[in-house]
């Protein structure tokens, strides 16, 4: 479970302080592009894209909670897939698995298509650049000095981007076929990817730019100290530096290296549909057998899936914290 947090916390903040319009933003993250957990507050949205797939799980949000409901207890006899009563851990996983694969599969679709319409059999990066980022060569080079404009985020994203496509393009031929395209937009699917993954994390929480991470710069990404609260650091960021210090620096220089951060986010044994599986059942498990009735699901059914009354109680949750 800690080390899920910790993924999710790294992985999330790829996004922070670049533009993020649809075109560009792209997600690092298995399961959701939210956080799992934002200064401990658990955050359901996580669960519900994981469950659900993100596309699915917006569409429950609208839905009024009745109707949600019922959706969701159709969706439980599925997942109960020897239809003995019980959702167990292994079923859950599968079912994770599963909806995440349909929302690559469809999100690959659907941004082939936007960027192949006469579904050639590949794309040159020249015709993804001009489609993506054409924009900046009509801007004023002026605009690319300043680091807070937009024509030096924007450059800065295309800069990765070419990093990414050299990745995905496994046979070196400049383009990419739809194999190599989904590797692109999905790295953290393909293994073959776990090089860049690496470094665009690294480079994202690394604000000096010295190649790796101190203490402070993996603190300051997972922790803002709110105005007014500057004092005493909460018991779960002591216990994130006693994290970085005991584990994360294994070689104890001070500094998170490109190895080391590998470690961090992709370590080799770990799954991240077990890991959110196994939370789903601990959080819902009334009787603590270790595996789900329908009724407990049901019970916790704003756990699993969104509806108009928990998006409500959601906005209201959030506005009390300002
Ligand atoms: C794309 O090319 C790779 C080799 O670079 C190949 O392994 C893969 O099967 C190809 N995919 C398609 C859909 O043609």
């Amino acid at each position: 479970m800690l080390r899920s947090l910790f993924v999710a916390l790294a992985v999330s903040a790829v996004f922070a302080g670049v533009p993020s319009n649809e075109e560009t933003k792209r997600l690092m993250d298995h399961l959701s592009d939210v956080e799992h957990f934002k200064n401990e507050h658990h955050n359901k949205q996580f669960d519900h894209d994981a469950f659900l797939g993100e596309d699915q799980a917006k569409t429950f949000d609208q839905l009024p909670p009745e109707e949600s409901k019922r959706r969701l207890g159709v969706i439980v006899d599925k997942i109960d897939t020897d239809k003995d009563g019980f959702v167990t851990p292994v079923e859950l996983k599968d079912w994770i698995r599963y909806t995440q694969k349909r929302y690559i599969d469809e999100d690959v679709d659907r941004h082939w298509r936007q960027h192949n319409p006469n579904n050639e059999e590949s794309i040159t990066w020249d015709a993804y650049r001009k489609n993506v980022y054409g924009f900046l060569d009509e801007m004023d080079q002026k605009e690319f000095k300043s680091p807070d404009s937009e024509g030096f985020a924007y450059s800065a994203l295309l800069k990765r981007d070419r990093r990414r496509w050299h990745y995905a393009d496994a046979d070196q031929n400049e383009a990419l076929n739809k194999t190599e395209f989904a590797a692109f937009l999905h790295p953290e699917d393909y293994p073959g990817m776990n090089t860049v993954v690496v470094l665009e994390t690294l480079e994202d929480i690394d604000k000096d730019k010295d190649g790796k991470i101190s203490l402070e710069e993996y603190i300051g990404d997972m922790y803002k100290p709110e105005d007014g609260e500057e004092g005493e650091e909460p018991d779960w960021v002591k216990q994130e530096r006693e994290q970085f210090t005991g584990y994360r620096d294994t070689d104890k220089d001070g500094y998170m290296d490109e190895g080391e951060v590998k470690e961090w986010i992709a370590p080799p044994e770990f799954d991240h549909a077990e890991a959110e599986a196994r939370h789903l059942v601990f959080e819902a498990d009334s009787d603590a057998d270790e595996k789900l009735t329908k009724a407990e699901i049901l019970d916790k059914y704003d756990l699993f899936v969104g509806s108009q009354a928990t998006d409500f109680g959601e906005a209201l949750a959030r506005h009390d914290e300002f």
